[in-house]
């Protein structure tokens, strides 16, 4: 039925658990999002517009979805966004929290504006998003957040110039997940990060490059490759599930041997 990778679907058994995963209408969400209906979840597909191209693909897999839309800069839309879950499959295991923007600019130049919107969207987003859901977790006693967080977290060796918004949010993140993990250990809530590499996204290929300065990108990578969205997805669905139990505070990174190099 779903083809890619059907052994860790059915390793990491998510039957019978509801999963919201944010910036899921495309790219790793959208990956994530089929990962885990794969698996056996529910899944709350959410996006900035409503992504029913994707509920629909998982449906036609014979997965069960949801699409709602939600920008997670905004407490209000995700206060309603949790209420209409809840209504519809009363409770929820697992967040992914994916969504983001990398938009890139010179420090020099960056308005304080621009700088606000990255963190508002990369950060704040994860927190009010991971608040929420923890809320309801916490009731049940169980429960995993992912945060994907980005090899531009700082203090592994990779640098990106134009991103000092988007590092900001992606150490942020970091920081912000270890710190929830500690708070939320007593209530069997784990919460771990993704670190992916340079992966081959909507979002990415959007960035202009010249065929120079690609290969100058993929030179450092020990695999010679950009990451594909389902490598991200397999690593997602790892720490969604119980296969992690003893995960948590901790950051997975997926970046083809990049900050090994
Ligand atoms: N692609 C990479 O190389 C790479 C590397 C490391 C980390 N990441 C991170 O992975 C995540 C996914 O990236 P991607 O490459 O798939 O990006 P993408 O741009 O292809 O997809 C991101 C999705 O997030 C949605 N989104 C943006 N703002 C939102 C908001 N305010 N509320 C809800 N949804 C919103 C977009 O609509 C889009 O569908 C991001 O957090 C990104 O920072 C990407």
């Amino acid at each position: 039925m779903f083809g890619l990778n059907k052994t860790l679907a059915k390793f990491c058994d998510l039957k019978g658990k509801t999963a919201i995963i944010t910036g899921a209408g495309r790219g790793m969400g959208k990956a994530g999002a089929l990962k885990l209906a794969q698996a056996g979840a529910r899944v709350v597909v959410s996006d900035l517009e409503e992504c029913q191209l994707v509920v629909d693909e998982i449906k036609k897999q014979r997965g069960e979805a949801i699409a709602i839309r939600c920008d997670v800069s905004k407490k209000a839309e995700i206060d309603s966004l949790i209420l209409e879950v809840l209504k519809k499959f009363s409770k929820i295991d697992i967040l992914v929290n994916n969504a983001g923007i990398f938009p890139f600019e010179p420090f020099l130049q960056m308005p304080e504006a621009n700088f606000e919107k990255v963190i508002d969207v990369n950060l704040k987003g994860y927190f009010l998003m991971a608040q929420a859901c923890a809320k309801e977790m916490v009731k049940q006693k169980s429960g995993s957040i992912v945060n994907i967080s980005s090899i531009a977290m700082g203090q592994v060796g990779v640098g990106f110039v134009g991103l000092t918004h988007y590092c900001a949010s992606k150490g942020g993140i970091v920081a912000m997940s270890e710190a929830m993990a500690l708070e939320l250990a007593p209530f069997n809530i784990r919460v771990n990060c993704i670190a992916p590499g340079a992966i081959d996204t909507p979002g990415a290929s959007a960035i202009k490059m010249t065929d120079q300065q690609r290969s100058a990108m993929l030179a450092p990578i020990p695999m010679k490759r950009q990451g594909r969205s389902e490598e991200i997805a397999n690593a997602v669905l790892f720490l969604a599930s119980d296969e992690s139990s003893y995960m948590t505070g901790s950051t997975m990174i997926v970046d083809g041997g990049w900050v090994a190099g």
